[in-house]
């Protein structure tokens, strides 16, 4: 049998061969990577809020929900967000990851298509995967390919005996773009699949009161129509995180056979009550939106007209494409050195390096100039290596 370190130290000396090697680091600099696109993590009204907390203990949950970890904070954060998004009823769970994966895992099985669009999230395809439903991987945001294949397993099942699932990103975490969603819709509409829909990276910014993408580009029935809506604490809401918008049915579904929230401790109970007053900020911040994205199209713009290679990005997370793992490296080393957090991301997060610019409300005019210039100079100390 194989010496198990001697296989893993093989597989960490291929990993740095190939420049992927990864280790945590602690963060310095102007962020132009986190997802804390709202800048809702270091809000001073969040810390007064925070600080004004009498009744803290326990600090801990203590147990999973169905046990001793649930409490009233988290009922009326569910609530509270499933009245935001207009949605029927809320499951809060620890992380995002654990909604995607624990949802795809409870509603797909062995006896079901899920249609996933290439670059969907690995929570996303990890619950495909451990639900054991047959995979369908469509070409990044192409709906044509996706109907070809939706018309492809109708002809296979022409009653539709079995259950078809479709999930996508409204907003794509590492590209920046969306899918047409009234497009996507209408297919709904014509082939009767279950859409889940994760607004991971869109809530907090786009729609109305930063109710999400769906609240831009949809009515209020195609919203109602979708199934699943997944959202995360983690980015817009500054904490951490997962919530699941749905049915009634689909939450007491839920509650009753996803494993990832049965069988895990609940989060803090401080999560909760610290998520219903970041609800109640996000609201109100417009100009703050308004703002964000203005700098996303100046960042966008300047990249272009110099010459940067970037991505069909629709939003503020605007990635710039590189040549090579070591080229990405490079540029995000001498950023950070300049003082500006920005971030190599390479596969097999992304099929291609890149720098994953994000943006968010703390970030001014000045800071994206700077970060274009630095940018430039970068570039030059690259070519002349
Ligand atoms: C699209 C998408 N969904 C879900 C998640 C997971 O969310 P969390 O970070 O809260 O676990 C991420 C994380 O980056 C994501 O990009």
């Amino acid at each position: 049998m194989a010496n198990h370190w001697e296989e893993v130290q093989k597989k960490l000396d291929s990993i740095h061969e190939k420049q992927l090697f990864r280790e945590t680091r602690i963060y310095q600099g102007i962020d132009f990577c986190s997802n804390d696109y709202m800048g809702l993590a270091t809000n001073p009204s969040m810390l007064d809020f925070f600080q004004s907390q009498k009744d803290i203990y326990p600090f801990g949950s203590t147990a999973s929900r169905l046990v001793r970890g649930n409490s009233a904070s988290m009922d009326r954060f569910e609530r509270e967000f499933a009245n935001f998004v207009e949605g029927e009823a809320a499951l809060l769970v620890s992380t995002g990851f654990t909604a995607n994966f624990g949802l795809l895992d409870s509603i797909a099985g062995p006896d079901c298509y899920v249609f996933t669009d290439r670059l969907n999230h690995a929570s996303i395809l990890d619950g495909i995967r451990i639900s054991g439903a047959k995979k369908k991987y469509y070409n990044h945001l192409d709906l044509i390919h996706l109907r070809s294949l939706l018309e492809k397993v109708d002809l296979e099942d022409p009653s539709r005996n079995k259950k078809r699932i479709v999930v996508t990103e409204s907003l794509f975490s590492m590209d920046g773009d969306s899918p047409d969603l009234k497009s996507l819709l209408a297919l709904k509409n014509e082939f009767g699949f279950v859409l889940v829909l994760d607004e991971a990276h869109a809530f907090g910014i786009y729609g109305p009161m930063g109710k999400g993408l769906v609240f831009r580009d949809l009515d209020h029935k195609e919203i109602q129509s979708i199934d699943y809506r997944v959202y995360t604490l983690g980015k817009s809401l500054g904490l951490e995180g997962g919530i699941i918008v749905t049915k009634r049915i689909g939450r007491d579904h839920l509650v009753n056979v996803m494993r990832s929230f049965i069988f895990s401790t609940a989060p803090l109970p401080m999560v909760s009550e610290l998520a219903s007053f970041a609800l109640s900020l996000l609201g109100s911040m417009d100009k703050e939106r308004k703002n964000l994205l203005t700098m996303a199209e100046e960042l966008k713009q300047s990249l272009k007209q110099n010459g940067f290679l970037i991505t069909n990005s629709t939003s503020h997370i605007i990635p710039l494409l590189l040549e090579t793992e070591k080229e990405a490296l490079f540029y995000a080393a001498s950023l950070q050195e300049a003082g500006l957090d920005v971030r190599a991301i390479r596969p097999p997060t992304v099929p291609t390096p890149r720098l994953r610019i994000s943006l968010n409300t703390k970030l001014n005019i000045k800071n994206i100039h700077r970060l274009v210039k630095e940018l430039v100079l970068v570039r030059e100390k690259w070519s002349s290596l």
